[in-house]
């Protein structure tokens, strides 16, 4: 590769392995958004139209947004505030273009604030899973466990600090250590225990019911708050649109592919998403649970297969340990930028920025915690606050962050210099990406966010 001799180098050190950078952004990708919130969302937006629109977003704008940002963060590598005012001075005379860093820190803070609780939900169930809560459950017991612990904030608030305290401690020790070994046992071990499931979902009776509500759209369902929806989604999965993934590609080594990276990532992302959807709605069907049940959808449909399955017990406390370590490795991504950030300006050490910033999001997650206990009936604008700060975070932030970063790259950038990261030779490759990143995803994201926003008011 034909690299600048100017070449920055990273502060805070590289994916050490051929294979790191695949893995740390895979571990990023794949977590709750997969397992837990796509499944849901598809089921509140009727299936079928919602997936489709979901796909298209994912193609078509989140992976030509996955490449810029990787792209911009190696090309700058520093944390996304100081990247995009590095390179907007460079590329376009203004330092301007950080601001977009910025929000993109903030709307981390508001997602990791949520995230975490979630997160701490999938520890909880760990416990109930190994202590036998499920053997033979029906669903009424099976939802009686879940509430005992949403809608109690000293349990739900335990579960957040732990996780939370799990995150934080990775991130003090730094990106080198830990997260590439982790992941690369834990997305194939999700994987084989998904399809396992899957095979359990099969024999539900229900399979094709499940089949069919994924994949045959009836657009009728579609809104315009569906079709944003699953923008917000595809931009949650592929975790971009705040920074976190131009902060994973300031640690990558310069002579990596970026393209071939980042198209791994978001076909293992999509194809984890739509494996859990595959599993839970036959389930959901089987034992006559709403699709539309919302944010406990996984939470109560999967420990009803666990009940009813050989070795269960064992399988359940596995599945639930897998999806927090998967949880685990995108809390990380999340926090990452927002510490980089601190550590750059500040010149805080590495502990001292993940434990402070960490604390606060913590505190600030306790809002999501009394959301689904004592504060669920204070509801306002999209319902209670976890429904405001995930809508306003996923929906709004997420894309008008991806925007002003792809519109960075396919129009302020040079030609040259995205060339130069993504593919010196610019064959179709290239031009396909730039293409999307100079129209398709410019053009489509402002679209749904304005008819959206006309709807609105
Ligand atoms: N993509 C992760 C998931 O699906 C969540 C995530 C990690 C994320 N990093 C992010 C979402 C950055 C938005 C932005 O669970």
């Amino acid at each position: 590769m034909n690299a600048p001799a100017e070449r920055r180098r990273s502060l805070h050190g590289e994916w050490t392995s051929r294979l790191g950078f695949i893995l740390a952004l895979a571990g990023s990708a794949v977590g709750l958004g997969n397992i837990w919130r796509f499944p849901y969302l598809a089921g509140e937006n009727g299936g079928g139209a919602f997936v489709l629109v979901y796909l298209v977003c994912v193609f078509a704008i989140g992976l030509p947004i996955m490449m810029s940002e990787v792209l911009i963060g190696r090309r700058g590598r520093r944390n996304p505030v100081r990247t995009m005012a590095l390179l907007g001075e460079e590329e376009s005379g203004t330092r301007a273009w950080g601001l977009v860093g910025l929000l993109g820190v903030f709307t981390g803070f508001l997602i990791l604030s949520f995230y975490s609780v979630i997160g701490g939900w999938t520890v909880a169930y760990i416990v109930e899973a190994a202590s036998g809560a499920f053997v033979s459950a029906g669903s009424e017991q099976v939802s009686q466990v879940f509430s005992d612990i949403v809608s109690r904030p000293l349990v739900a608030g335990t579960w957040h600090t732990v996780f939370m305290i799990l995150t934080i401690g990775v991130v003090v020790l730094g990106v080198e250590q830990g997260l590439e070994r982790a992941v690369r046992v834990l997305v194939p071990a999700l994987v084989a225990l998904l399809l396992v499931l899957l095979g359990y979902s099969m024999t539900t009776g229900r399979f094709l019911d499940g089949l069919v509500f994924l994949f045959e759209p009836r657009f009728e369902d579609l809104t315009g708050a569906s079709v944003l929806a699953a923008l917000g989604q595809a931009f949650f999965s592929l975790s971009v649109g705040m920074g976190a993934v131009m902060t994973y590609g300031a640690y990558l080594k310069d002579e990596e592919s970026i393209p071939r990276s980042t198209v791994a990532v978001v076909l293992s992302d999509t194809s984890i998403a739509l494996l859990s959807a595959l599993v839970i709605f036959p389930i959901a069907f089987a034992h006559g649970l709403d699709p539309a049940a919302g944010p406990g959808l996984a939470f109560q449909s999967l420990p009803l297969a666990f009940g009813q399955m050989p070795g269960g017990v064992v399988v359940a406390t596995l599945f639930f340990l897998l999806l927090s370590f998967a949880a685990w490795t995108s809390a990380i991504s999340i926090l990452e930028p927002a510490v980089a950030f601190v550590m750059e300006t500040w010149n805080w050490t590495r502990p001292k920025a993940a434990i402070v910033v960490g604390a606060i999001i913590w505190a600030f997650g306790f809002a999501t915690v009394m959301s689904f206990g004592p504060w669920s009936d204070i509801q306002f604008w999209r319902g209670t606050f976890f429904d405001n700060i995930d809508h306003l975070s996923n929906n709004i932030f997420l894309p008008i962050g991806g925007l002003v970063i792809v519109i960075f790259a396919g129009w302020v950038m040079a030609r040259n210099s995205t060339a130069d990261e993504l593919d010196p030779q610019a064959g179709w490759g290239y031009r396909l990406w730039r293409f999307s990143a100079r129209y398709v995803a410019p053009i489509a994201v402002t679209a749904m966010l304005l008819s959206y926003g006309f709807g609105l008011f």
